[in-house]
């Protein structure tokens, strides 16, 4: 196939076409010359959507930049890094970033380059990934031919990542590039080559140079993906996982005692995740699929005669949560707590499958749950990953039945998202009661009466029990 590309309105939309005229035009009157380069012209050639335009010139990038947005109808607003020789303005929902074409050079522990003008090849030679240094000419000689000096094309139908230049100096120029190897790998459904691999273990210490917030977007990117096992795998086995994330790598191995060994978890939890994937694309979700095993190593024991045991691993993993999104500089908020609720209630769908299981068992975990039911619900569904295959159909069938049995309760209870009917600040009132130990004490009396069936779900009921737990507090109620 021959990759002559003719900027057609095949790869490209109109307002595609015309933003390229005025850079072609901009650049001539600048006396430059100017290449689309980097994703977009790999996502074009692999028919993927693309949002960032970016741009090289052999000149200045931000006078660039102000010229073609001086050509443009609306004449968007030119933001520009001089320290960095870059541009960027929006542009029918694009983002069309410029910068000059640059030899770059680091030291060995810091990521700021030096950075001299060069030539588009030398460019082209200092980007990540053959696939990744892809430039087609907007320069009028040869306008929408495809530059492609290291092979690039060779490795997108191939499927291959590799670097254009020694992979020890690409990933020690910035070692992130060894995240987005892996990522771009799992993302396309690419192969890193074994050179490249190689140059990822051999230089994974310098992943520390990066900062975390970088690393955790490049591990997102590898989450949202449909099989996020192959990217985390991979990242286990070059050893970059370890140097930033050392709680999912524990989870690996198996131990045998008296001959009994337990699962890897790490590659349960591997499964666990893909099969969270295949059923939502919620990103929090994933995660904790991905943590919802993180305690088991620190509460694994053996027993004789018994076998291993992780007792509490839900409790200790509810807790570990808090300190992995800190580590990670994932969000501290609303998302760390669903994250921490799943994983503290991760086995509880599972222990309903037990025959005897009252309406109040039901009514508890509906209670718990809440809004969060059917993500845990998939959680719980995504951890069966037995290889028996029967045993696995026999645990789905006895699932199915807990939904079911579920589904009734809150249909006849309304439990989720309820209140119970007399609240915290009514005791206090009731009572004349400051915040106290007193205040929930009463309060989970009443939550726990009713989840347990021992009084109806009613104001009068509650209240009788109220004041009956009151009384051996010895607490009366004020005008009565
Ligand atoms: N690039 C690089 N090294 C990096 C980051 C980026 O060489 N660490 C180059 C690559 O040529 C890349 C281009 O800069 O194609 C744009 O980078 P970026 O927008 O981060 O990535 P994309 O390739 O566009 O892909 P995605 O948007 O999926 O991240």
């Amino acid at each position: 196939m021959t990759y002559d590309l003719r900027l057609t309105t095949k790869l490209c939309t109109k307002e595609e076409l015309s933003l390229f005229e005025h850079i072609s035009t901009a650049a001539r009157g600048l006396n430059m010359h100017s290449y689309l380069i980097g994703g977009f012209v790999r996502d074009k050639i692999l028919g993927r959507p693309t949002k960032d335009v970016d741009v090289v010139c052999d000149g200045d990038g931000i006078a660039l930049a102000h010229a073609v947005a001086a050509l443009l109808p609306h004449k968007p607003q030119v933001n520009f890094f001089k320290t960095f020789g870059t541009a960027q303005f929006r542009h029918h929902g694009f983002d069309v970033e410029f910068v000059g074409a640059r030899k770059e050079s680091y030291t060995s522990d810091s990521r700021k380059p030096q950075v001299e003008p060069g030539t588009i090849e030398d460019d082209q030679l200092r980007r990540d990934f053959t696939i990744n240094a892809l430039a087609i000419s907007l320069n009028e000689a040869d306008y929408g031919k495809l530059i492609d000096p290291f092979g690039g094309i060779a490795d997108l139908e191939n499927k291959i990542i590799r670097t254009p230049l020694d992979p020890d100096i690409t990933f020690s120029d910035d070692p992130l590039r060894m995240m987005r190897a892996i990522r771009f790998g799992n993302q396309l459904g690419f192969t890193i080559v074994d050179s490249v691999f190689d140059a990822i273990k051999r230089n994974k210490e310098r992943i520390r140079i990066i900062s975390q917030e970088r690393i955790t977007d490049e591990l997102n990117k590898i989450m949202a993906t449909p099989k996020p096992s192959v990217g985390l795998d991979l990242l286990y086995k070059s050893g970059l996982l370890k140097e930033f994330f050392p709680q999912v790598v524990a989870l690996a191995g198996v131990e045998i005692i008296e001959g009994k060994g337990h699962k890897d978890n790490f590659y349960h939890t591997l499964q666990v995740v893909d099969n969270a994937a295949a059923k939502s694309d919620d990103l929090w979700l994933r995660w904790a699929a991905l943590l919802h095993d993180i305690a088991k190593p620190a509460t694994k024991r053996y027993e004789e005669g018994h076998g291993w045991t992780f007792h509490g691993h839900e409790v200790v993993g509810e807790r570990m949560v808090p300190k992995i999104f800190k580590q990670l500089k994932l969000p501290l908020n609303e998302h760390m707590k669903y994250v921490a609720k799943l994983v503290a209630l991760h086995l509880r769908p599972i222990s309903l499958t037990k025959e005897d299981i009252t309406d109040s068992a039901m009514r508890r975990l509906l209670f718990d749950a809440g809004e969060q039911l059917e993500d845990l619900m998939i959680l719980c569904e995504s951890d069966i990953t037995s290889k028996n295959k029967a045993k696995v159909k026999r645990y789905l069938e006895n699932f199915e039945l807990v939904k079911e049995r579920l589904k009734a309760v809150e249909e006849s209870d309304r439990i989720r998202n309820w209140q119970p009917p007399i609240d915290g600040e009514e005791i206090m009132k009731l009572f004349n009661l400051q915040p106290s130990r007193e205040v929930g004490v009463l309060k989970t009396a009443i939550r726990e009466a009713i989840l347990d069936g021992i009084i109806p779900n009613n104001y009068e009921a509650a209240y009788k029990l109220l004041l009956e737990k009151a009384g051996e507090l010895n607490l009366k109620p004020v005008n009565t």
